[in-house]
């Protein structure tokens, strides 16, 4: 069984890393299952994309299809032309695409069209808020999706509201926990620790890449600035995503407590995560990893695709307004923050459920 597995931004690396290695060990063992790794180029910095292929061991991408950035249309027809004719020449048993970037839906879309078997890993996951793109990407991949990889029981009943069949929907738990848990202990400090002596459970770290809180740059200022002026004078260290860099032009802050810095490797990234006070995020990934390892998240978004981070996790949902974050960062700093839990199968074991059913399935074109 020859997979095709699509990668394209950077919460897909660290989904993918533990797939591919779980499909590795399976070939390793004689059954019969090979992959191909296309990188879309949605994501092509450095530090938004080669640095997760060292860090985390990922083979290299068989293909780059070097599609960059652009506008929605742009972005996925642009992916959707390359795919296409990557797998005419190649074609493939089953498409696998994770998550709900652009570079997903585009390529299940191709797969699809050529009768090529899709699995989707993350998904059944719903916002409800089709004001963001990835709540179509979902919605369009899922509905011609034939495999589905879920990572909770919501994701399940979603998809059944939608027509999916039992025997199509594979509860399996999160691959991204899979990556986290592996590399727990290999977490590594990241240069900025020393340079301001950060310490442990002293300062904050936020990241912010939304449309809705960073395209306008007065929205973001204010978001920032009233963060700032709320961690009774914690650092906060803000790894800024190329997206957000590109509206607040320059790296540089004139609050003595914002740290802009690039964009973090992953080891060094949740390096911070485990060991700050808390995250204020609107991120997907991140109130996952904050979830897994019980570390307060403010998520600023007015809606989650991933409830169990609140329900279950140490995630709450705080809107997109500036006012809200006085009042819960009060909350925060009285201690009285939830501990959380553990989502069911967010066990590190994840990829390797995924496999096993897709070698049971035995999928040909
Ligand atoms: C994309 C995903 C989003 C995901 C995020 C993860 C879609 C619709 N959005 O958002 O769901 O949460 O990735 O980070 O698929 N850029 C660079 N260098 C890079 C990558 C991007 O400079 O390596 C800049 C480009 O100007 C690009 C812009 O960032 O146009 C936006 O990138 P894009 O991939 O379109 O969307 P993201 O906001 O990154
Ligand atoms: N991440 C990282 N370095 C950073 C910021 C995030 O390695 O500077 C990781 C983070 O640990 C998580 C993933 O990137 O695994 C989340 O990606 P992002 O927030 O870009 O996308 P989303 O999950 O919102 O789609």
């Amino acid at each position: 069984m020859m997979v095709d597995i699509i990668a394209g931004a950077r919460p897909n690396f660290i989904k993918v890393a533990p797939i591919i290695e779980a499909i590795l060990k399976e070939k390793s063992e004689g059954k019969n299952i090979d992959f191909r790794l296309i990188h879309t180029g949605q994501h092509y910095d450095k530090n938004m994309s080669d640095n997760f292929f060292e860090e985390l061991g990922i083979p290299q991408p068989d293909i780059n299809l070097e599609c960059g950035g652009g506008s929605q249309a742009e972005q996925t027809a642009h992916i959707m032309i390359e795919f296409e004719k990557e797998l005419k020449a190649n074609p493939a048993d089953l498409v696998l695409v994770v998550g709900d970037v652009n570079s997903t839906m585009a390529c299940s879309i191709v797969a699809k069209k050529l009768h090529v078997k899709v699995a989707h890993v993350e998904a059944g996951i719903r916002s409800f808020d089709v004001s963001m793109p990835e709540e179509i990407n979902r919605m369009v991949t899922d509905s011609i999706t034939d495999y589905f990889f879920t990572t909770s029981e919501v994701a399940n009943r979603n998809l059944k509201k939608y027509g999916a069949e039992d025997n199509q929907i594979f509860f399996v738990g999160n691959v991204m926990v899979d990556t986290l848990l592996k590399n727990l202990s290999r977490l590594k400090k990241p240069e900025i620790w020393d340079t301001i002596g950060l310490k442990a459970k002293q300062f904050f770290v936020i990241t912010l890449h939304r449309p809705a809180n960073v395209d306008e740059k007065n929205k973001l200022k204010e978001l920032l600035n009233e963060i700032v002026d709320n961690v009774h004078g914690f650092p906060v260290i803000f790894p800024v995503h190329p997206r957000t860099a590109k509206v607040l032009e320059v790296y540089g802050s004139e609050a003595p407590n914002l740290h802009l810095i690039e964009p973090l490797g992953y080891l060094e990234f949740n390096f911070l995560v485990r060991h700050a006070k808390c995250v204020i995020t609107d991120s997907g990934g991140i109130t996952e990893e904050t979830t897994v390892m019980g570390v307060p998240c403010i998520t600023l978004r007015d809606n989650t695709e991933r409830p169990e981070t609140v329900t279950c996790g140490t995630n709450e949902l705080i809107g997109t307004s500036a006012k809200a974050i006085q009042p819960v960062l009060q909350k925060l700093f009285s201690g009285q923050w939830k501990k959380g839990s553990i989502p069911d199968l967010w066990d590190g074991k994840t990829a390797g459920r995924v496999i096993k059913i897709l070698l049971k399935l035995s999928i040909k074109k």
